[in-house]
C-alpha cells in the first residue's frame, strides 16, 4: 500500500504560503499567516468527517440537522516546537479537540530524531489523530513521531504539514504507507543540512524569532 499525498492548492493557502516564504516577512506576520493557513488546512483535512443527524428546534420549526458524529473524538498532536504554530490555528476551528505533544530534536550531525517529551490524552485509542509539523524535510522526525504515536493505537492518523521535500515524503511513505500526508507544497529537494529548498528557512526560528 502506498500512502496518499494530498496537495492543498487552495489559492488562499498558496498566497499566504508565498508570503511566509519571503525572507522579509517578520515573526509577527509569519505567526499570523501560519495560524491562518492552519485553519484552512484544518478545513481540508476534516473534509471526510462523518455527520449524524439530530433533532433541533429553530425559532420556526423542528428539523433534523447535521452535526459532527465525531466532534469529541479528535486529538491533534503537535511535534514541538514548530508544530505549535499549526496547532493554534487548528484549535480555533476544532475547539473540542484534545491535544498531545511530542518533543523531538534533530541531532545536528546525523539529522536523526531524538525524543525528549511525550504527553498524550489518556483515551487516545478512541480518537482520530492529526499529527502536525510545518516541515516534512528528511522525514526523520515525522517517522519517529508516528512510530511512537501508533503505540497509542488511535482510530486513525493523518500527517499535516505546510511544506514537504520529496525525500521526506519517500521516507515517510516507506515507513508508514498507511498514513496520508496533507501538505500545501512539495518543494525541490533538501540541502546538505536537511533544509528544504527553496523552503522557508527554519520554521521554529521564524515562528518564535529565535534567530
Ligand atoms: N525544518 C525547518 O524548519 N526547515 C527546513 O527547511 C527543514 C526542517
Amino acid at each position: 500500500m502506498k500512502a496518499d499525498v494530498i496537495l492543498i492548492q487552495h489559492p488562499l493557502v498558496q498566497h499566504k504560503l508565498t508570503l511566509m516564504r519571503q525572507a522579509t516577512t517578520h515573526t509577527q506576520d509569519f505567526r499570523r499567516l501560519l495560524k491562518e493557513i492552519s485553519m484552512l488546512l484544518a478545513y481540508e483535512v476534516t473534509r471526510d468527517l462523518p455527520l449524524k443527524y439530530e433533532t433541533i428546534q429553530t425559532p420556526i420549526a423542528a428539523m433534523e440537522a447535521p452535526v459532527l458524529a465525531t466532534e469529541k473524538n479528535m486529538v491533534i498532536v503537535s511535534i514541538m516546537r514548530a508544530g505549535q504554530g499549526l496547532l493554534d490555528g487548528m484549535l480555533e476551528l476544532i475547539p473540542t479537540a484534545k491535544v498531545g505533544h511530542i518533543g523531538l530534536y534533530r541531532e545536528p550531525t546525523t539529522l536523526t530524531a531524538v525524543e525528549y517529551y511525550l504527553k498524550l490524552p489518556h483515551d487516545t485509542e478512541y480518537r482520530n489523530m492529526l499529527v502536525v509539523d510545518p516541515m516534512l524535510a528528511t522525514g526523520n522526525s515525522a517517522v519517529a513521531a508516528v512510530d511512537r504515536l501508533k503505540e497509542a493505537k488511535p482510530l486513525s492518523i493523518k500527517f499535516v504539514c505546510l511544506l514537504a521535500a520529496p525525500e521526506g515524503i519517500q521516507y515517510f511513505h516507506d515507513q508508514h504507507p498507511d498514513i496520508p500526508i496533507y501538505t500545501a507544497a512539495i518543494d525541490q529537494r533538501l540541502d546538505d543540512h536537511g533544509y528544504i529548498i527553496p523552503g522557508l528557512g527554519d520554521a521554529g526560528d521564524r515562528l518564535y524569532g529565535t534567530k
